[in-house]
């Protein structure tokens, strides 16, 4: 994995705001914004094991999707963590809707510096995010921190193999993807900081599938609304980058991993 740029210039913004991501993710996979939706972190929730009156921290918690889910099927006591004001803001209101706010709540900050106590968490939960966050390292050190002994983690992201180019690094710096971690480099992350892993899985193969349908439900179901919305330029956009994400896979130079870990 090559070292990206600090958290600072990493215009999350850019992809979930200007490429108006938030909403057209959302058309397609619905409030759990990564490709799958809502059978992704159902599967990712068996995996974990996760038991009523956990306290679960989702790091990278988007519109709190997920958060609402496994605080609504498991009783888990959710809190999220979101750098993005307008995803924390949207998250809190649809909180307020589902009457959750007595299990669910956010926070607004960074994953690299969790303003959160050693030992606070039964379990640690991430989907799709942490491809934004530089510092891969210091992520996973900070995920151990706050959890407590034989506390879960459990987390899916995107990933890099040995065949990714610095050409293909470049195209996805508009993507706010500073950095991917490879499946082997976030084992060994996990070992270095205390873990032992219960789980690794290689799905990538799933993801280059899920990104090829989300481009064929935009151009079948949704077209003419985001060209509507957003304008030809952004559906466009989209289009291409998840096509972008397709052929990465297919070339064997991006995948997905999906992690569960328990803190010795
Ligand atoms: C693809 S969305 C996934 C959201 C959520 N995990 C889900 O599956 O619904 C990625 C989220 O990561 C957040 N994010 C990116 N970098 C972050 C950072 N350094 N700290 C906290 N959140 C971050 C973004 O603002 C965005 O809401």
């Amino acid at each position: 994995m090559k070292q990206g740029k600090a958290a600072s210039e990493v215009n999350v913004g850019a992809l979930y705001t200007d490429m108006c991501g938030s909403q057209i993710y959302e058309l397609i996979w619905g409030d759990n914004i990564h490709p799958g939706g809502l059978e992704e972190t159902k599967i990712l929730a068996e995996k974990a094991g996760l038991k009523k009156g956990q306290k679960v921290l989702d790091i990278c918690s988007g519109l709190g999707g997920p958060a609402r889910y496994l605080a609504s099927t498991y009783g888990c006591a959710m809190v999220g963590i979101d750098l993005l004001e307008t995803h924390y803001n949207e998250a809190v209101k649809r909180t307020r809707e589902a009457g959750l706010e007595h299990l669910v709540s956010f926070r607004l900050g960074n994953a690299m510096e969790l303003p959160f106590e050693a030992a606070s968490f039964d379990a640690v939960w991430g989907q799709d995010a942490w491809c934004h966050v530089p510092d891969k390292a210091k992520l996973i050190a900070e995920a151990a921190r706050v959890l407590k002994k034989d506390g879960i983690i459990a987390f899916t992201d995107h990933l890099e193999t040995e065949k990714m180019t610095d050409e293909l690094r470049g195209l996805m710096q508009p993507l706010a993807i500073p950095n991917l971690q490879t499946l082997p480099g976030y084992v060994a992350l996990l070992a270095n900081n205390g873990f032992t892993i219960l789980s690794q899985e290689d799905i990538g193969k799933g993801m280059g599938e899920q990104y090829r349908q989300s481009n064929i439900i935009l151009e079948n179901k949704f077209k003419d609304e985001v060209i509507n919305r957003y304008g030809q330029e952004i559906y466009q956009g989209t289009i291409d980058m998840f096509q972008m994400l397709v052929d990465a896979v297919e070339r064997g130079m991006a995948g997905r991993g999906r992690f569960v870990a328990k803190k010795k």
